[in-house]
């Protein structure tokens, strides 16, 4: 996919989701198949990027990410100062946040307030553009609320003003998170411009990202919390696009198990110890809701304080967890066949062992059933 200058891998964005979409975070994504991974929203007001947590969201960091600097702020003036700051450090592009609901933001008349100011808008969009070499993106909602989906007249206004992307999020301001995302203004903002368009909201599986490409005509899907705890999403809508078919079922566990622990590494490595410990504990809490018997895991990973146990408990979940993974198929199979099965049996699971895997996913589901 290409956006002004810069020619991304695939279609396929990460969403910018501030405290989860990291620096580790995205490059983990990016390992596993997103194309396009925006950082984190941070203020226009450049006087605030000396916090730690600023300072966190804007560093370089990983080899796989192009950085895209997310900025959120209502004064144009503001927002060319911290646009041409974040291209001085390095960003390949910047993106202006007018779709965060969230009540800071809105208060300030920033994010998805100001869908309701189109002409302040048209002049933050001009600002910025004129003060800066990279390409610069916006992320929107459909409209300020059900009543003014002023979606298409924003797309056009971002167009006009050198925009180079636009990413939709399929509900209005008003809508919050609630609610279903909508496409049908995805496909009418779509039919009305010419620069590309990302798709967002409620994208969860290889056949939705596919049904809702079809559906808007949009050149790209991004992918905010159905990421959180399977960041391995990325590369299922890639063999899904690509006409490949998912490897959602034959996921192995310890696949899955050395992606946490690379994750847990690389949150160690940026934020040092005792602050990777706490971050890892809600991704850990996210992973843990897509394993079975996660519960256990969950209540364990929280309670110790450093990386050398969250790293052992990890393992020693997913070792325990093959066991009885192994113990289970084998009393499911002694229950379904007889003795003279037995033969049969055997010769399957010498193969099953073999494989060196265990399944989850689908197939895990059912042997629990
Ligand atoms: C915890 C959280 C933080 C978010 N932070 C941002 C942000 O910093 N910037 C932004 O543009 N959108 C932000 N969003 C919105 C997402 O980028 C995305 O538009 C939204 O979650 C809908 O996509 P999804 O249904 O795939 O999650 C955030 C969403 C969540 C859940």
């Amino acid at each position: 996919m290409r956006i002004g200058n810069l020619q991304f891998s695939n279609n396929i964005a990460l969403a910018p989701m501030a405290g989860i979409s990291d620096p580790p975070f995205r490059e983990l994504c990016a390992r596993l198949g997103a194309g396009l991974t925006p950082g984190e929203m941070v203020s226009a007001d450049i006087g605030l990027w000396n916090s730690k947590k600023s300072k966190a969201r804007l560093r370089r960091w990983g080899s796989r990410t192009t950085q895209i600097i997310q900025i959120a702020g209502f004064d144009p003036l503001m927002l060319a100062e911290a646009a041409a700051r974040a291209e001085q450090l390095g960003a390949a592009a910047i993106d202006i946040n007018l779709g965060c609901p969230a009540k800071k933001v809105c208060r300030r008349l920033a994010g998805s307030a100001l869908l309701k100011d189109p002409r302040l808008i048209a002049r933050i969009f001009r600002r910025v553009v004129e003060r800066v070499g990279v390409p610069v993106t916006a992320k929107i909602r459909t409209g300020w609320s059900p009543e003014r989906r002023n979606g298409i007249e924003i797309a056009r206004i971002a167009e006009d003003q050198g925009v180079a992307a636009l990413t939709v999020h399929g509900r209005t301001r008003a809508c919050r998170f609630g609610g279903e995302a909508e496409y049908d203004t995805i496909r009418e903002i779509k039919n009305a411009i010419g620069i590309p368009v990302i798709a967002n909201g409620d994208i969860d599986s290889g056949e939705k990202a596919r049904a809702v490409l079809e559906f808007t005509g949009a050149d790209g899907v991004m992918i905010g919390r159905a990421a959180r705890g399977q960041p391995w999403i990325f590369s299922d809508i890639k063999s899904q696009l690509s006409g490949a078919s998912t490897n959602d079922e034959n996921l192995s566990l310890f696949f899955v198990r050395d992606i946490i622990l690379e994750h847990l590494d690389s949150l160690y490595s940026f934020y040092g110890e005792s602050t990777g410990v706490r971050v890892s504990r809600k991704h850990i809490s996210w992973y843990s809701q897509h394993q079975e018997g996660g519960r256990r895991f969950r209540e364990h990973a929280m309670t110790v304080e450093t990386a050398r146990e969250q790293l052992r408990l990890t393992r020693r979940y997913f070792d325990e967890f093959a066991r009885e993974a192994e113990a289970e198929r084998e009393r499911s199979r002694g229950e379904r066949s007889g003795e003279n099965g037995k033969q049969q049996e055997n010769t399957e699971e010498k193969e099953e062992k073999e494989k060196g895997c265990w399944q989850i996913g689908h197939e895990r589901k059912k042997s629990a059933a």
